[in-house]
C-alpha cells in the first residue's frame, strides 16, 4: 500500500470518528448553556463521578468506540464505492461482472457481527452484574425516594428526616465507601431517578419497589431529571442531589432532625397556613398540618429551589408560587386559595421562618 493510499485511508476513517466525537462535544455544550457558570452542573454521562456511574461510562465508551468503528468502516466503504465505481463519460454503459456467492465472504460477514454481539453482552453483563450484586457495606445510608407529579420525596427512615425535591448524601470514599441506597417508589405514575453523574436510570413505579445506589467520590451539587413522561410537567420534575464531607452531612442531618421553628412574630402567618388547605397537603412539624399529598414543609427554607427546582427559593418566587402555582408550572397539582394580599404577606412571612 502506497504512503498517497493509507493516509486518504486514514483520513476517510477519521472523519465519520470526527462526527461523532463532534456531536458528543455539541450535546456537552448544549448541556452547559442549559446549567450556565459551573460546568460541574453539567448533567453529563462522560464525567462520571460515583461508582455505578464510573462502570456505565467504562461500558459505554467501549461501545461507542466499537460501533464507532463499524460507522467509519461501514462510511468508509460507501463513499470508496461511490468514488471509485462512479459514471465515467468512457463507460461503456454494459453491466459490471456479476458475483453470485462466496462461502469466505459469508462466514466472515456472519462470524464477526456474532463476534460483535457476543463481546457487547459479556461486557454488559459484567457491568450490570458489578453495579447490581455489589456488596453493601455496613456503613451505607438509606433513603427512600417517592416520585410524584412533580416532585420528589425523600426519606431517611434510619435518621427520621423527611424532605423533598434536594437530596443530601455523604461522600463516599473509594478506600472506605459509605454508599446511599435508595428504594424508589412511586405515588402515582412512573417516574424514573436519573443523575447521570452518579448512576444510571432507575424507574420508580407503582406496587412496586426498586432499588438503585450511588457513591459519589467529590462533594458538591449534582443534576438530575425525572426521565420517564409523567405528565404536564415532567420536564420541571428535576433533581439535585447535594453531596457532603461527612460533617457536613452529619450537620445538615442534625439540623433536619430538629423541631420546625416557632416563631410567634409570624403567628397570623401559621394561623392562615393552619386554617387553609394547605394542611391537606403540606406537613410542618409541630403544627396540625400533616398532609402527605405534597412536600413537607418543615425546613422549607433549608432548600435551594422551589417547585422541585422549578425556580429559586427566594420570597419574592415563594410569593409568586403560593399565589399563583399555575404560573410557575402550569397543570401543577397545587391550587391556588385565593388568599388576599395580605394575608399572603402573612403566610409568605410565616414560611420564611421554617429554616
Ligand atoms: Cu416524573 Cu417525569
Amino acid at each position: 500500500m502506497t504512503r498517497t493510499h493509507a493516509s486518504r485511508i486514514r483520513r476517510t476513517l477519521a472523519s465519520p470518528l470526527l462526527l461523532v466525537w463532534l456531536a458528543v462535544l455539541a450535546v456537552e455544550s448544549t448541556l452547559a448553556a442549559a446549567a450556565p457558570g459551573d460546568p460541574a452542573l453539567i448533567p453529563s454521562i462522560f464525567r462520571p463521578e460515583s461508582t455505578p456511574a464510573h462502570s456505565i461510562h467504562e461500558l459505554s465508551m467501549l461501545v461507542l468506540a466499537i460501533t464507532g468503528i463499524i460507522f467509519a468502516v461501514v462510511f468508509g466503504l460507501i463513499v470508496y464505492a461511490l468514488v471509485r465505481y462512479r459514471r465515467r463519460p468512457d463507460d461503456d454503459g454494459g453491466e459490471p461482472a456479476q458475483v453470485y456467492g462466496s462461502t469466505q465472504v459469508e462466514i466472515a460477514w456472519t462470524v464477526t457481527p456474532v463476534l460483535i454481539v457476543v463481546v457487547l453482552s459479556l461486557t454488559g453483563a459484567r457491568a450490570i452484574d458489578r453495579i447490581q450484586n455489589t456488596p453493601r457495606p455496613a456503613a451505607s445510608l438509606d433513603v427512600t425516594a417517592v416520585g410524584h407529579q412533580w416532585w420528589w420525596e425523600f426519606r431517611y427512615p434510619s435518621l427520621g428526616i423527611v424532605t423533598a425535591n434536594e437530596l443530601h448524601v455523604p461522600v463516599s470514599d473509594p478506600a472506605n465507601p459509605t454508599p446511599t441506597f435508595l428504594k424508589l417508589l412511586s405515588a402515582d405514575v412512573v417516574h424514573s431517578f436519573w443523575v447521570p453523574r452518579l448512576a444510571g436510570k432507575m424507574d420508580l413505579i407503582p406496587n412496586r419497589v426498586n432499588e438503585m445506589w450511588i457513591a459519589p467520590e467529590k462533594p458538591g451539587l449534582y443534576l438530575g431529571q425525572c426521565a420517564e413522561y409523567c405528565g404536564t410537567q415532567h420536564a420541571k420534575m428535576l433533581l439535585r442531589v447535594y453531596v457532603h464531607a461527612r460533617d457536613d452531612f452529619d450537620r445538615w442531618a442534625g439540623e433536619q432532625r430538629q423541631a420546625g421553628a416557632q416563631s410567634q412574630n409570624v403567628a397570623e402567618g401559621r394561623r392562615i397556613f393552619e386554617t387553609t388547605s394547605c394542611i391537606s397537603c403540606h406537613a410542618v412539624g409541630g403544627t396540625v398540618g400533616t398532609g402527605t399529598f405534597g412536600p413537607d414543609l418543615t425546613h422549607l427554607m433549608s432548600r435551594e429551589t422551589l417547585g422541585s427546582g422549578a425556580a429559586p427559593n427566594t420570597p419574592e418566587n415563594l410569593r409568586t408560587w403560593i399565589e399563583s402555582p399555575e404560573h410557575a408550572k402550569p397543570g401543577s397539582l397545587m391550587p391556588a386559595m385565593n388568599l388576599t394580599r395580605r394575608e399572603l404577606d402573612e403566610l409568605v412571612a410565616y414560611l420564611e421562618t421554617l429554616r
